[in-house]
């Protein structure tokens, strides 16, 4: 397999891509380099469906496993699951030459990271990402983290992994509504920058909805292409990185004001999607026909409706006041007609009030 490279100087690492390919992991896993033993983080959906298999593709090349199966769902992603992950790791006598590897979605790969960020001051870490989301996403670029109870993702790092390994074919299993919410992070990519992608999804969405295997490879493989340049260009999130929340900081609102309990995240990522073309419009950036093409695109996933009894203005004081409390600007970014991204701070509120209330009120 000849694999994407993400080129990050000493910290470069391989991202290989293909279908029914889990046998090769191992060793894909010793050409990277990795000589000591393994802890596998999993959850435990993951391992009841890949656990065994990739616990001996990974024996079979001559690694000793530690499985470490946590309960699915974001509520794991807290320090104390961290604790225990480094209580394995100490119980197992994992020495500075052992990798953690992340099997199952952004969830076990986050915090998979963090703990092979820091057990040992670091050791190497590699990602075999399950969910779509995770796959075009997550797996790649090398944030961890957890979440504090005040706050999604308050305490992480950087530490890219020395390997991710992508095998579309653990997407068949995902449920319909895990893969549909993935499917928004996709779209995202054709919007910040790639216009060819773009118009490849426009034409081929219905395969990548049946999860058509070509398409699904076309388009994993295109979405980190995309995320590499970015997280090339700025590995720690200091500028052009900011365009990858194209549609989090509506999608983040409608998620907190909902009480992180009815959208999942790309589920809202998309609805915040269809916001930022909205106010593009508004503000002259987008101009009409493009704006009805990327929404007839965006429209062709559903979109989840609102929780009933949820109000524009609670969205609102999630996205401007409570920001605004903390002298922070709100910061869009918006899609313009050039085909790229724009950061865009503190817009009109009664705009933003406008393209709310059209999602929240119909
Ligand atoms: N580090 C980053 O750059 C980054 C980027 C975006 C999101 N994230 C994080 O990713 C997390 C969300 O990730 P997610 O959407 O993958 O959620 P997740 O990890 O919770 O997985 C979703 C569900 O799908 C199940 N599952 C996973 N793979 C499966 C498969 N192949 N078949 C059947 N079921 C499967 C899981 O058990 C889980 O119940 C959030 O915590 C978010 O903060 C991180």
């Amino acid at each position: 397999m000849i694999p994407l490279v993400i080129n990050l100087g000493e910290r470069s690492y391989p991202v290989f891509i293909g279908r029914e390919t889990l046998p090769e992991l191992g060793l894909l896993l010793k050409e990277a380099g990795i000589t000591g033993s393994i802890l596998m983080v999993t959850d435990a959906t993951v391992s009841g469906l890949y656990g065994e298999s990739c616990r001996k593709y990974l024996e079979s090349a001559g690694y000793s496993v530690t499985p470490f199966i946590m309960e699915p769902g974001e509520e794991s992603k807290n320090t104390g699951m961290v604790g225990k992950v480094y209580d394995a790791a100490v119980e197992a006598g994992l020495d500075r030459s052992a990798c953690v590897l992340a099997l199952g979605g952004g969830v076990v790969g986050d915090l998979a990271g963090f703990a092979a960020a820091t057990y040992l001051r670091g050791i190497s870490f590699a990602q075999v990402p399950t969910t779509l989301l995770a796959q075009v996403d997550s797996s790649v670029g090398g944030k961890t983290g957890v979440n504090h109870p005040r706050g999604k993702n308050l305490i992480g790092a950087f530490h890219q992994p020395r390997l991710v390994f992508i095998d579309v074919a653990v997407l068949n299993s995902l449920p319909e509504r895990e893969y549909r919410a993935g499917l928004a992070e996709v779209v995202k990519y054709g919007l910040i920058g790639d216009r060819q992608f773009f118009e490849w999804l426009e034409q081929n969405f219905e395969g990548l909805l049946a999860r058509d295997p070509a398409s699904l490879i076309y388009a994993v493989k295109a979405s980190v292409q995309n995320k590499a340049a970015v997280v090339e260009a700025d590995e720690k999130e200091s500028g052009k990185r900011k365009i990858l929340n194209l549609g989090h900081t509506f999608g983040h609102a409608l998620e907190a004001a909902a009480g992180y309990k009815h959208y999942l995240h790309g589920e809202a990522v998309l609805i915040g999607m269809d916001m930022a073309v909205s106010l593009s419009e508004k503000l002259g950036l987008l101009d009409g026909e493009f704006a009805g093409r990327i929404k007839k695109l965006l429209r062709l996933s559903d979109f989840a409706p609102p929780p009933s009894g949820l109000t524009a203005a609670e969205v609102i004081q999630k996205l401007v006041y409570d920001k605004k409390r903390e002298g922070e600007k709100t910061v869009f970014v918006l899609p313009s007609d050039r085909g790229e991204a724009v950061l865009y701070a503190d817009p009109p509120e009664n705009l933003i009030r406008e393209v709310i209330s059209r999602y929240i009120e119909k």
